[in-house]
């Protein structure tokens, strides 16, 4: 899901419902992420970038946390478990959130809601929320809408982070376009965040590789999931130097 071609609110819920249920799925993901079997997520970001993420939002115990296209909300859940946070997650496939309540029953310390909605329209009231977290979704929809939307529901001095990957040459066309397209740091300022700071992240890189050879090296039998995987691994691996990974941080200004 990090290249391709443009996916649907549909597209995203059938990925999302093949994949309950595959267990070869989730143990290949986290095994290679170094994630516990409770965290459920279908990012790329490994259990010491959480932390990265987690110091980056500077969030206290009853803090708001949104976390935006939150899949099946493992990422958000986990951040709000260490912290304190209540979480609010938004994403556009029903069968996300679906998954992503079931999953909230085995974080019970954390006071949790989903519900759907775009990156670009959340239907949150403005300034509700204390911090942001979007991961490895903004490359969907990098657009002045998804980073104004950031900014809308954030209160004054509320924080967001974002990782995602760039374009290495943004001219380079055998980059996905969708990559092409994200520039956080020009994205976060027009929004009219203060404090842009986008950090590249290749220590991360090194599990994204072994997860993306572990699946593109498998036979994937009929598992539609596995099958997903699979041949997303091969896609990624041959465009995979050509995109540098980013941890792009920011300040709500009042
Ligand atoms: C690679 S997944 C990452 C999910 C989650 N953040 C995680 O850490 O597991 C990308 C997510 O973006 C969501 N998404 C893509 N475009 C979206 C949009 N326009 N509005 C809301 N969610 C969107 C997809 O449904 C999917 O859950």
């Amino acid at each position: 899901m990090s290249s391709g071609s443009a996916m649907s609110a549909e597209d995203f819920d059938e990925w999302y419902s093949n994949m309950r249920g595959s267990v070869a799925h989730d143990d290949i993901h986290q095994r290679r992420l170094g994630l516990p079997p409770r965290l459920l997520s279908t990012s790329l970001l490994t259990w010491d970038g959480i932390a990265e993420v987690v110091e980056a939002l500077r969030l206290a115990p009853g803090h708001r946390l949104l976390d935006l296209a939150c899949g099946r909300g493992g990422t958000g859940l986990e951040i709000a478990s260490r912290t304190g946070a209540r979480l609010t997650g938004v994403d556009f496939a029903q069968s996300a959130i679906d998954q992503a309540r079931t999953l909230a029953g085995q974080f019970s310390s954390v006071d949790a809601e989903f519900r759907l909605g775009d990156l670009a329209a959340t239907a949150l009231p403005p300034g509700s929320v204390d911090a942001v977290v979007c991961v490895d979704a903004i490359q969907f929809q990098a657009t002045a809408e998804s980073f104004g939307e950031m900014r809308r529901v954030l209160r004054p001095g509320g924080r967001v982070a974002l990782t995602t990957w760039e374009a290495v040459d943004r001219a380079d066309e055998r980059v996905p376009a969708r990559i092409r397209a994200v520039d956080t740091e020009a994205g976060l300022a027009a929004a009219g965040f203060a404090d842009v700071v986008v950090r590249e992240r290749p220590q991360w890189r090194a599990a994204e590789r072994a997860m993306w050879e572990e699946a593109a090296a498998l036979d994937p039998g009929v598992d539609p999931a596995l099958r997903s995987l699979h041949e997303e691994g091969l896609h990624v691996l041959s465009v995979f130097d050509l995109m540098r990974r980013v941890l792009a941080t920011a300040t709500a200004t009042g």
